[in-house]
Parts: C-alpha cells; structure tokens; sequence
C-alpha cells in the first residue's frame, strides 16, 4: 500500500514545495488543507492528491478524521514572518502552539508518524559559530521582546514531542529549516515593508522600484537554503529509511550560503542584472539603511548569525545542499519570468497567483 501522507498547512511555502515533490516522485498518496490553493497550481489536478479548502482550527473533524487514516502527518500551518511575531504574539502562540499542540497529541494517541517543523529560530542568540542540534544552547532575551514567542512557542513543542519519544517510543522527526528560500516563499506582489521575510521583501522591493532597506545596517547573518535542496531532505525524513529518521532532530541549512544581510541585498541586485529582461530594475535599485526599531518596533530584536551543523543529517539521510545562493536567487526571477511577472510594465497589475 501507498503511504498516505496528510500535510496541514498545503498551501503554504513548504507544504506547496512537499507536496509537488512528494507526487513527482513518490507513490505516495497526500492529503491536504489549507485556507487557500494559490501555490498549489497543477497538483490539483493530481489524483493522488485530496485538497480541502478549510481551517485546521474550525474543520476539528476533517483534521481529526485524516490523522486516524493517514500514515506521516506533517503539520506545517504556523505564522513563521518575525514582523507578525511583534505585531500578534498572542496570534502566534495560539495558531503556532495552541492548534499544533492538539494535532500532536492526536498524532500521539492514533500512533502516527510526526514530521514536525521546529525551526532554526529555536537557538535564538546562541553564540556558537555552528549551531549543533544536541549541544547548543537556546538563548532568548527578556520577555518584553516578544519577538521571541516564536522561538519559545516552537522550542515548546519540541520539548513536548521529544517527551512522548522518550516515554512512549512515539515516533517523531523534528526538523529545523534554516532560512529556506525560493519561489512562493510569501507574496512578491505585496510592497509594504515586513509584509515578507527579507528574502522575497528584497525581491519585491526591487520589483516594485522601492528601496531596499538594511535594519541596523544589514550586518546581522543567515544561512539561506534553496527550497529544492530542503524538500529533498524531508522526502528522505519521511521515507524514513532504516528508521534512521526516527526520533531525531535535524538541522536542514546551508552553511556555505552564510551572508550577511547587505550581502544578499547585493547578490539580490546582481541577479537582477543577469536577467535582461530585468536589467532596468536592477540599474534603478536602491539600498538604504533603517534602524530596527523604526522597521518592527520597540518588541523586536535580532539574532546576529545563524550558521547550522549539518553532520547529524549528511550521517543518517546522507542529504546535503547543493544550490548556491546566487542560483538560488536566480531560479526564482526565472520562476518570476517564465510567469510573465513584472515584465514589460514596470509593475503588473495582473497578479497571476503566485501571493502568500
Ligand atoms: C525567520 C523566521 O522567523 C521564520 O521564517 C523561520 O523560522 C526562520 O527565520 C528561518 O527561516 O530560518 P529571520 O531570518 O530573522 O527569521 O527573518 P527574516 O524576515 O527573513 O529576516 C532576516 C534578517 O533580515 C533580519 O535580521 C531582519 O532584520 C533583516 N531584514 C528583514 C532587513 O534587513 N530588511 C528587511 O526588509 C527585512
């Protein structure tokens, strides 16, 4: 028989990434909702895909219903944008913890296969110049910063679940995206500041002819990791070869593509400027600078470098990345082009689906 593979959250970056490859190249069968299907394009038409349009929050039953008949839950709906985290806090601790924390213990009770997404936000302001997933320390600031609920929420659940691992056997796999990125990461066609994580921000920022803007500089550091490379490593956590998926943590990043945030402003101009078609905005780019405060307010704060420790998953799934960050960049203006997006015109009214 197939593995039935539900995935809460379809929609969204990941669960749209997954479930593309999941149906390219396995047999498997994959059950999904979300509130919307914009990002889904031709996959709806797979038939071994089941999409329902809904709320894992309101449609209780249908969530409670597909976790009894499915195999590997992978529960991917979260607000994951640090400027929602200062804005909503408790938004986020009720849809991030909250709702995730009761599809959990159904997972727990039904004894069912969990693919969790920790994050790489979990080691906060950890000074360890590689982050390692049994041996770093997870360091937040006080709690009027509340940007940190995000983490805490998360790191949380982590506990939790590795908790059911150790006294039920049950069977878990927590991954920790780092800054992953690619098409479809949030919505290009919205310009407002914050309304995207800086990757697709940078990107819209120069397509909509509006500054890129630094916060403190743009000295801070992250390790972005093509969404191609990443989706290839939770193809192998769920096919959970020799179990050796099975109640471990990993990190999945990019520790060459480590930059600071001035550099992939950089990079970002640069590829413009390598696509013809996309020249004109790569010459009219701006890069300015903003304190943080005035960009997310006074609950904010950020995290300086984030480079992760791979070795636990090259060892057990023998996964590594493989794109750079310049073609990382580049396959999403191609992915942008080949849409017709912001060609021609200098901004296009007609959006074509591709939003958040
Ligand atoms: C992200 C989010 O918390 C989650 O999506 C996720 O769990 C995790 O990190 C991850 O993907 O690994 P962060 O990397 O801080 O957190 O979020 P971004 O919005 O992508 O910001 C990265 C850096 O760019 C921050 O230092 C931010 O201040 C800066 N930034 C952001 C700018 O300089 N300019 C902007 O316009 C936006």
């Amino acid at each position: 028989m197939p593995l039935k593979v539900l995935i809460l959250g379809v929609n969204g970056f990941i669960g749209s990434w997954l479930t593309e490859a999941i149906l390219a190249r396995r047999d498997w069968q994959v059950f999904g909702m979300d509130i919307a299907d914009n990002k889904l394009g031709e996959v709806l038409k797979n038939p071994r895909f089941r999409f329902v349009e809904g709320d894992i929050t309101i449609n209780k039953e249908w969530v409670a219903y597909n976790i009894r008949k499915c195999d590997v839950i992978v529960p991917l709906v979260a607000i994951a944008n640090p400027a929602q985290y200062v804005k909503d806090p408790l938004r986020v601790f009720e849809l991030d913890f909250e709702a995730n924390l009761s599809v959990v213990r159904q997972c727990v009770a039904f004894g069912k296969r969990l693919i969790f997404p920790s994050t790489s936000e979990l080691y906060g302001m950890c000074p360890d110049p590689l982050l390692d997933e049994t041996t770093s320390n997870l360091v937040y600031g006080p709690i009027e910063k509340q940007r940190w609920i995000y983490a805490a929420s998360k790191q949380l659940l982590d506990r939790v679940i590795f908790a059911y691992g150790v006294r039920d056997k049950f069977d878990f796999t927590l991954f920790r995206p780092f800054n992953w990125i690619g098409p479809k990461l949030d919505d290009v066609f919205e310009s407002k500041e914050g309304s995207s994580r800086v990757f697709t921000q940078f990107l819209s920022n120069v397509f909509h002819g509006q500054p890129i803007l630094l916060v403190d500089g743009g000295r801070q550091r992250r390790s972005f990791t093509y969404v191609e490379d990443a989706v290839e490593c939770l193809l192998r956590i769920i096919d959970n070869d020799g179990q050796r998926a099975s109640r471990r943590i990993f990190n999945i990043g990019n520790p060459a593509s480590d930059v600071s945030v001035a550099e992939l402003a950089t990079a970002v101009i640069e590829a413009f400027h390598c696509i013809p078609q996309y020249r004109h905005l790569a010459a009219a780019a701006r890069i300015e600078t903003v304190d943080s405060q005035t960009y997310y307010g006074n609950y904010y704060q950020d995290i300086q470098a984030r480079v992760p420790a791979i070795e636990a998953v090259k060892t057990a799934l023998d996964w590594e990345p493989r794109t750079d960050l310049m073609t990382s960049i580049r396959k999403t203006l191609e992915y942008h082009l080949q849409r017709g997006d912001f060609v021609a015109t200098h901004i296009n009214s007609t959006r074509t689906g591709t939003g958040g």
